[in-house]
């Protein structure tokens, strides 16, 4: 038996063969990159459904199962027994940390954590209430200013220090941010305090005064930023990919994948849920809303339900559900909105609309209420997103940079426009389109 597949088109019975490829899990794939030199046609895959767009050894994903591992291990063995720098070390450095990798990686991280002080005049050109994600896409894509000229980003040491550089920076832009649009003084990176408890310590604290950081907040952080950081191909990894293809900085490729992320669709959704459990107010209004989120011609969507992927639980919100039901009574999570959201999966697991299109929570379905426990603001909740995925990223970067022989990522198109231009045919004065959709 051949590992090939044959297609025929059948208007001029033609056939071609195409090469069948394993991989080490999942489903294999058929290599088309040679099909239009072949047939003289395109592929048309609307939103990359049944496209593979690399091979990667990084996040595997089983969506029937509902499934996740990083390098091979299990999200939920992980989310149970390491923390959020095992999981970075092991992205970005290919194998989970000893405990005294773990000490001298936390260490490294902690020095890269500073930001240059002439960045902090970014913040004020932005008017108040600017999004955070605006600010922060705009601040990424400033440090390709401060880290580049220097830079050989091809060779692999180099790029490790950009990668372990911007993911110890996230968390103070963001922080810095968070205070310069409260008007409070800026707080410091505490060279004596882990990654994650660093954030809350930034977000909190204010001179010479005590801080309140319970370590059961830092261990929710922990986890929530650890089920973020990494996840295949998604929109805001393809983004950062496609930007890579192009040679361009890794900070301009990072700055773009942020951009992507913010959407209400992709990550920007545990804002969203949040808002919308809000929005629906009370459980005796659920099910309005469950009409809405049914009704075609309402563009209404459950926020934090559905996924590309998982046809079944997302493993990630199997993990955050535990936690936010864990903690319910320590972080004061607010018990209204969990009825709320208790209730709309109780009915969407059950409704033949829901069930049929294996519509199921997402990982953004939980983070939104843990976060708005931890009293992060609910417009910053994307922005934690970022800090998560901020080394799922920079390893995806890596491994393309690694891989070599880099393509630049340029599809083609189905062409429904107009055949001839009006300066083309004198008579007409407008361009007659075919209506072809
Ligand atoms: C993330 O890709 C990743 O891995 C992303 C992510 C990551 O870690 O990087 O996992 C993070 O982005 C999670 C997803 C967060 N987004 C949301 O929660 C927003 C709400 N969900 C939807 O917008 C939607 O489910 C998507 C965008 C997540 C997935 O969209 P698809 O795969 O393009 O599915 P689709 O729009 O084609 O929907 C299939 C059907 C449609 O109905 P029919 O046309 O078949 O009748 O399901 C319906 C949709 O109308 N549908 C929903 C729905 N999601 C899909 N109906 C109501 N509410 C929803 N949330």
């Amino acid at each position: 038996m051949s590992n090939t597949a044959t297609f025929t088109d059948n208007r001029n019975g033609k056939t071609y063969e195409f090469p069948i490829i394993d991989g080490e899990l999942g489903p294999s794939v058929v290599d088309i990159s040679n099909f239009y030199t072949q047939t003289g046609m395109f592929t048309l895959d609307k939103g990359y459904t049944s496209t593979a767009m690399c091979k990667s050894a990084i996040t595997y994903i089983n969506g029937e199962k509902g499934e996740l591992r990083h390098r091979g291990y299990d999200i939920a063995w992980l989310a149970e027994n390491k923390v959020f720098l095992d999981v970075v070390h092991l992205l970005l450095h290919k194998k989970l940390p000893s405990q005294s990798e773990l000490d001298a990686f936390r260490k490294k991280l902690k020095t890269k954590s500073f930001i240059n002080e002439r960045m902090l005049g970014l913040f004020n050109a932005f008017p108040d209430k600017a999004h955070p994600m605006a600010v922060l896409q705009a601040c990424v894509a400033t440090l390709s200013a401060y880290y580049s000229r220097d830079m050989n980003y091809d060779d692999p040491h180099e790029y490790m220090e950009l990668a372990e550089r911007l993911v110890a920076k996230m968390p103070t832009l963001a922080a810095f941010y968070y205070r310069h649009a409260m008007g409070y003084p800026l707080i410091y990176p505490d060279l004596d305090r882990g990654f994650t408890e660093n954030f809350l310590y930034m977000m909190r604290s204010f001179p010479h005064s005590h801080v309140d950081i319970r370590s059961i907040e830092v261990k929710a952080l922990d986890t929530v930023l650890m089920l973020h950081a990494d996840h295949e191909q998604n929109a805001s990894t393809t983004t950062v990919r496609t930007v890579a293809s192009t040679h361009s900085h890794p900070y301009s490729c990072i700055s773009a994948g942020i951009g992507a992320l913010w959407g209400h669709a992709h990550g920007g959704a545990n804002e969203s849920v949040v808002r919308q459990l809000e929005a629906i107010g009370s459980v005796e209004n659920v099910d309005k809303y469950i009409k809405k989120a049914k009704d075609k011609d309402d563009p209404f969507r459950l926020m934090g339900f559905g996924h590309r992927v998982y046809k079944n639980y997302d493993p990630r919100a199997k993990v955050l559900k535990g936690l936010r039901d864990k903690l319910v009574d320590e972080l004061d999570i607010d018990s209204n909105l969990i009825k709320i959201a208790n209730r709309i999966e109780k009915i969407a697991l059950e409704d033949e609309y829901f069930v049929s299109r294996n519509l199921y929570p997402n990982v953004d379905f939980n983070s939104g209420l843990i976060l708005k426990a931890l009293n992060i603001p609910t417009d910053m909740f994307a922005v934690m997103f970022v800090i998560g995925r901020a080394p799922g990223w920079m390893a995806q970067w890596m491994e393309l940079k690694e891989q070599g022989n880099m393509k630049i990522v340029r599809p083609r198109q189905l062409y429904i426009g107009p055949k001839i231009g009006c300066e083309e045919n004198t008579s007409k004065n407008d361009i007659e389109y075919s209506g072809k959709q």
